[in-house]
């Protein structure tokens, strides 16, 4: 049965709008989550509308319906949200004079997501909202469930006429924004797509990557291709090489199921580490549309050829954390965690050495490593420069010029080159000139999640993975997770807690005469 609505019956004029103009304006819509009592909603979703509401960003009339199994009225589904803005929100707690406003636009409906009779009642209170609150038919879909609830609801959505715009001849639209993880590895990943395929078309689909939300990545494209001065020097005439580094010191947090199924590869690489590499090792695209910038993307993934079981050896490293000490506290080890076998094998680190075999960037190696329970949270893409061509300073040991996009926690930019020590010897050591958003532009924090609803909403899907980027990544990253189902496991536990990963992540890239930048 359809909740009983609480709003009031005029369309409403978003009152936290009022005498505001924002240059990215939404159309009057309405956001169907499902999922709406997990994790993601109240951490992720509803703090990020909460905050987009405060900064007028959403449309006049917006509202957002919840589904999900759970028995909830609207009152109890509201108040829980308000409970996770106290909790969860970048502004908190929340505000008492936008509390009512706010929370009066949230409704929930309580459905299996196999029941096709939820979804007709979904629909009739879409069709409801468009009357009484001038929606307009405009919907953005959410899924964000457990993956293996994707197909079920993506089908109901389309035998019910849900994803399809509602009338005949109208500019209104539906759009399916879909969480990670899209499959578990290449075949499902296309599986999903497909599914996708047959109800929305490409356009409408907005495959989530976090990654591409986060301020410091979207600059990756502003520092190279708004600036003449550095992409002369972004090519193999002066890199030597590129390091990727994603650490975390979180272990798991609770998630073992999930993770035991993905290891760190799936859970980090095929998604954030893939995305942020196309963003370093792309050519300039023509424009600055979705498809433009997608397009070019996905030739770098194109360009990075499969590694073969021979590549795997040379090219990987995997570890598994053991117990240790982070931050000063003792921490237990990967096997020892909630809900995990004590005998897994799943990997929370990997190293990986790709290539992107290009005119740009034939023979520089990019060495990717992430892992969690590593000694502190840093995630950063260093390019190290050539050697200059001629010493002309024999005497003193030079340093590489080194520059690091750092994507957080210090989010900037730093540039290291080698400077003339003051004194009368000629002494040379390594200087950094550095560019933090802090101190630019103050406190330019946002959730990623904000940027990319408000993207959906608008309808732009630049920041969003299109379908054949997720299928090339998948293509990567299968070819290195197939290989290591032919070689031995190593024996993990194999790296402390607290500690930079395997002592192998070291020999790996020491045999190529290059070193792990210390962090
Ligand atoms: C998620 C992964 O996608 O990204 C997590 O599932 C990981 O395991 C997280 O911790 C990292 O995101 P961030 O924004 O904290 O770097």
């Amino acid at each position: 049965m359809t909740q009983a609505l609480t709003t009031t019956a005029t369309p409403a004029i978003n009152p936290l709008r009022t005498g505001m103009r924002n240059e990215r304006t939404p159309e009057p819509c309405v956001m169907v989550i499902f999922g709406a009592t997990g994790d993601l909603t109240h951490r992720k979703l509803i703090p990020a509308l909460y905050n987009l509401a405060i900064e007028r960003y959403l449309p006049a009339n917006f509202n957002v319906i919840g589904f999900a199994r759970r028995p909830l009225t609207d009152e109890q589904f509201r108040e829980s949200l308000v409970e996770s803005i106290n909790h969860f929100s970048r502004r908190r707690p929340i505000m008492p004079e936008v509390k009512d406003q706010f929370t009066q636009t949230i409704h929930f409906i309580s459905s299996d997501f196999q029941n096709p009779e939820g979804y007709q009642r979904l629909s009739d209170l879409l069709g409801k909202l468009d009357q009484e609150q001038g929606t307009q038919g405009n919907r953005l879909f959410y899924l964000a469930t457990n993956p293996s609830d994707y197909p079920v609801i993506i089908q109901n959505l389309g035998a019910v006429g849900l994803a399809r715009p509602q009338r005949a001849g109208s500019s209104a639209w539906a759009r399916i924004i879909v969480e990670k993880p899209i499959g578990h590895d290449l075949e499902s990943a296309q599986q999903l797509n497909e599914t996708v395929a047959q109800v929305f078309r490409e356009n409408q689909v907005f495959r989530i990557d976090h990654y591409l939300g986060k301020e410091t990545v979207q600059n990756i494209l502003v520092f190279r291709f708004a600036n003449s001065i550095f992409e002369p020097l972004w090519n193999r005439r002066y890199i030597d090489h590129i390091q990727m580094t994603v650490s975390e010191e979180l272990g798991v947090e609770g998630r073992g199921p999930y993770y035991e199924n993905s290891g760190t590869i799936r859970d980090m690489v095929q998604n954030h580490m893939m995305q942020l590499l196309s963003l370093v090792c792309m050519e300039p695209p023509i424009n600055f549309d979705a498809n433009s910038v997608r397009d070019e993307k996905v030739k770098v993934l194109r360009a990075i050829a499969p590694l073969d079981t021979d590549d795997v050896v040379q090219r990987t490293v995997r570890g598994q954390y053991g117990a240790g000490v982070i931050f000063g506290k003792p921490v237990k080890g990967y096997r020892e965690e909630e809900r995990v076998d004590p005998n897994s094998v799943t990997d929370t680190f990997v190293a990986i050495k790709l290539f992107v075999e290009n005119w740009r960037w034939a023979g520089v190696p990019i060495y990717l490593r992430t892992g969690k329970r590593l000694p502190k949270r840093i995630t950063e893409v260093a390019l190290q420069f050539k050697p200059a061509p001629h010493r002309l300073f024999p005497q003193t040991n030079i340093e590489p010029s080194v520059l690091t996009l750092q994507i957080q926690p210090n989010d900037g930019i730093s540039m290291r080159f080698g400077a003339k020590v003051p004194g009368q010897a000629m002494q040379i050591r390594p200087v950094t000139m550095d560019f933090r958003f802090g101190q630019s532009f103050g406190n330019v924090a946002t959730d990623a999640y904000e940027r990319l609803i408000l993207d959906a909403l608008l309808g732009d899907s630049t920041l969003f993975a299109r379908r054949d980027e997720v299928e090339q990544a998948w293509t990567i990253v299968n070819s290195i997770t197939d290989g290591w189902k032919y070689l031995m496991t190593p024996n993990f536990p194999n790296y402390e807690s607290g500690t930079w990963g395997p002592k192998e992540a070291d020999d790996f890239i020491e045999k190529d005469g290059r070193r792990w930048r210390r962090l």
